[in-house]
């Protein structure tokens, strides 16, 4: 398979995705190209993408790399590098970096002359199998994920998991957990597959990053702006981003994948006590992701702040804090509201 569909473009895989861009760029006739990198992409990445993609005239747009730097500070910096460089309606932006370079300039993409074109080229296993997909993009304000941001798809994403070969596997890791939530909330099949795996698990392997790619552009597709079932792809997130915006703050980082496996494990074992989820597949789950990432240790005082934290999530609404929980692997149910205890009971029972 070189393409998947998605609702106003498609993502394509290796080299059929440089050769369509070529022929996009040629029929679209735009006045400038900028490529929006951050400055690890700028020395990693930019050399492999100019492999595959010799005759292009571009300019640099380099972000400061990490989420720390995902906010309006560093959009600012964007918006006035655009506009000094004369970036008019015609300019195109290709985004070649993570998650953060494709918020990011996806966001300055939809803001810029009130909206130009873009395109996705992930580098890390994360953004290829989540963050480039589904026309979300956005900041951070202070230490809160993604408050600010619009819907705003790109023309095209290009899958090339060449660029992994230079990703810390840290940061392969944390990409591999959506991939298992893609598999928890909506394909029994696919889970089955990730749990029989043993050490050998080949975390960067081009199948299951296209499996995993279908499942979440099956699910925008039925819903793009997150008024129904798109809602699913947020399990293990309400808790997973407090976690990730409480470690924001410590010294101990978090990486963005290790703090939803930690909100999986939890939302699974929320979903065991108010849905009658089985708890041999809570099992199941937690065994699973702590195979794979290191446990952490939370104090009392630590949850009550992660709790506190709650009430940022965007998914809440008239003051309830909603959660994604599963009956059943793929059935999730959203808009679920959980009571504080239960949510102490469930770190109770990721740390014992
Ligand atoms: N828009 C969405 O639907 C969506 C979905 C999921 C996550 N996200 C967002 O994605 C972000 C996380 O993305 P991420 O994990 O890609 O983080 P990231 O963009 O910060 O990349 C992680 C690190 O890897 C470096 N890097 C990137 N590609 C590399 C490569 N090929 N070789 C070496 N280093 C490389 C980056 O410079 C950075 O230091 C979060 O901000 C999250 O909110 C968005």
């Amino acid at each position: 398979m070189k393409e998947i569909k998605a609702k106003n473009y498609s993502i394509f895989f290796g080299i059929n995705g440089y050769d369509k861009l070529l022929e996009y760029i040629k029929v679209n006739n735009y006045s400038k190209i900028f490529i929006h990198l951050d400055s690890n992409t700028n020395k990693l990445c930019l050399n492999v993408f100019l492999k595959q993609f010799k005759e292009i005239d571009f300019e640099k747009l380099v972000s400061r790399p990490g989420e720390e730097n995902k906010n309006i500070e560093s959009c600012l910096l964007l918006w006035n590098n655009l506009s000094e460089r004369s970036g008019d309606r015609k300019s195109l932006i290709i985004n070649l970096g993570g998650g953060v370079v494709g918020d990011m300039g996806g966001f300055i993409a939809s803001t810029f002359k009130r909206g130009i074109d873009y395109v996705n080229i992930p580098t890390t296993l994360l953004s290829m199998v989540d963050a480039s997909v589904g026309g979300k993009t956005g900041v951070d304000l202070g230490v809160l994920k993604n408050q600010v941001g619009t819907f705003y798809d790109p023309k095209m994403v290009i899958i090339d998991p060449l660029y992994l070969n230079t990703l810390e596997y840290s940061e392969i890791l944390s990409g591999y957990a959506e991939i298992f939530k893609h598999s928890i909330i909506s394909d029994l099949i696919f889970f089955d597959k990730l749990n029989s795996y043993n050490e050998n698990l080949d975390f960067k392997n081009i199948d299951l990053i296209k499996a995993s790619i279908e499942i979440k552009n099956r699910i925008v597709l039925l819903d793009p702006k997150e008024e129904n079932e798109r809602k699913a792809l947020n399990f293990g997130h309400t808790l997973g981003h407090s976690i990730e915006s409480f470690f924001l703050k410590s010294k101990n980082r978090l990486l963005h994948g290790e703090a939803i496996a930690i909100g999986m494990i939890l939302a699974s074992y929320i979903s065991h006590k108010s849905l009658g989820f089985s708890i041999k597949d809570v099992e199941k789950i937690k065994q699973h992701i702590l195979k794979i990432y290191k446990k952490i240790s939370f104090t009392n005082n630590n949850v009550q702040d992660i709790i506190n934290l709650l009430v940022h999530d965007k998914k809440n609404s008239h003051g309830k804090i909603n959660f994604v929980l599963i009956k059943k692997i793929g059935k999730p149910v959203y808009d679920i509201e959980v009571r504080n205890e239960t949510i102490i009971d469930a770190f109770n029972y990721y740390s014992y």
